[in-house]
């Protein structure tokens, strides 16, 4: 068993048992203006989203976890019959685990086996990219024979990881030569700090096709990694930082200046939030811990949470008289509080 293998079955036993969310995505200070007059059916609201040319099911995308342990396959799974079921969009965990040992393999690959159809995104860290090329992001699309790839960023994670990687430098270069040599589309994605108007310039000037926010509010691997750490200079550096990162929602209203698309994850706990988040701008809305505790119960409790989230969005949809996803993205929204005073001091 490799270090990176036995890290991601730590990871889920953590997020399985321990509370690992801090603070506060912003959904709570955004309000959709209710309609009184919607004028539509709810009965035939159609919740497809587009996304890099594919038409999903609804913006629920189910966001990058797990693989690269064999405990992890059961999960991974599930969460493929659900993509299927539901013709939602779906990430994997990071691949690194498994392009360092082909025999990991396998808790990856079941999900295109169980989703033959779904829309997959591949998953591989910004310095596995640049210290092990285009080679390494090819690999990991064929393994599932993913539509997209999803290059994760997580400085944070990897500055309070005992193991972590502290230089970052050359990662704008390796996305760039990625971007322009590779075949899919490439995303760029957080992992719960957020992205910045001015780092979304700098992914969209480096040729990325989309951005995934990871803002501050939801899954916290400040947290995780204090949980984990055995050392407690670790556990207390992880702990001053339990409240760094730019909330989901402001991240959002940053990015959508810049154009792009978007998916929206870190923090996103119903429906109504993927319906803000729509508002706000988000092709997308991911949610990766919400689904997680069910898909480690069973395929049926993760289909009726999958279900509540489709049910609470076509509510909203209906509140707002949005007949379609479409209408929904032009849906007003009221933002309060500390929410709508960061993004007044946003550049
Ligand atoms: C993650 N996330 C993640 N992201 C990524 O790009 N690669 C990865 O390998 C993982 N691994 C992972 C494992 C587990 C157990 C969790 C809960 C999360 C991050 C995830 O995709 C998402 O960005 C954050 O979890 C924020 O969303 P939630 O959890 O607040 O809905």
């Amino acid at each position: 068993e490799t270090v990176t293998s036995s890290r991601k079955r730590d990871h889920l036993v953590i997020c399985a048992e321990k509370p690992i969310e801090a603070g506060d995505a912003g959904f709570s200070d955004v309000r959709l203006v209710h309609n009184a007059l919607p004028e539509c059916d709810m009965d035939t609201i159609d919740t497809r989203a587009r996304f890099l040319g594919a038409t999903l099911g609804s913006p629920l995308f189910i966001a990058a976890m797990t693989g690269g342990h064999p405990d992890t396959l059961e999960v991974n799974r599930r969460l493929a019959r659900a993509a299927e079921r539901f013709n939602l969009g779906m990430g994997v965990g990071s691949q690194r685990a498994a392009l360092e040992k082909p025999e990991l393999e396998g808790s990856f690959t079941i999900v295109r086996e169980e989703a033959p159809h779904a829309f997959l995104c591949a998953n591989l860290g910004i310095i596995q990219l640049r210290d092990h090329g285009i080679e390494w992001a090819e690999r990991a699309v064929e393994m599932i024979d993913a539509q997209a790839i999803a290059i994760h960023v997580n400085s944070l994670q990897e500055a309070i990881q005992p193991e972590g990687d502290h230089n970052a430098e050359g990662s704008l270069e390796a996305l760039r030569s990625l971007c322009e040599e590779f075949s899919r589309p490439v995303i760029v994605k957080e992992t719960g700090s957020g992205i910045a108007a001015g780092t979304a310039r700098a992914i969209w000037g480096a040729g990325a096709s989309a951005i995934d926010i990871g803002g501050y509010g939801g899954t916290s691997w400040a947290k995780i990694e204090c949980l984990r750490a055995n050392d407690s200079d670790l556990a207390d550096l992880g702990e001053a930082f339990l409240s760094w990162g730019i909330p989901t929602v402001v991240s959002l209203c940053e990015v959508r200046k810049t154009g792009g698309p978007i998916i929206a994850t870190g923090g996103l706990r119903s429906g109504i939030d993927i319906a803000k988040a729509v508002a706000l701008g988000a092709d997308l809305g991911g949610m990766a811990l919400p689904l997680l505790k069910p898909a480690m119960e069973s395929d049926d409790a993760l289909f009726a949470a999958v279900e509540a989230i489709h049910r609470e969005l076509a509510v909203a949809m209906f509140l707002t008289g949005s007949r379609t996803v479409g209408s929904l993205a032009h849906a007003r929204t009221y933002i309060t509080g500390l929410t709508r005073q960061m993004i007044e001091t946003s550049d």
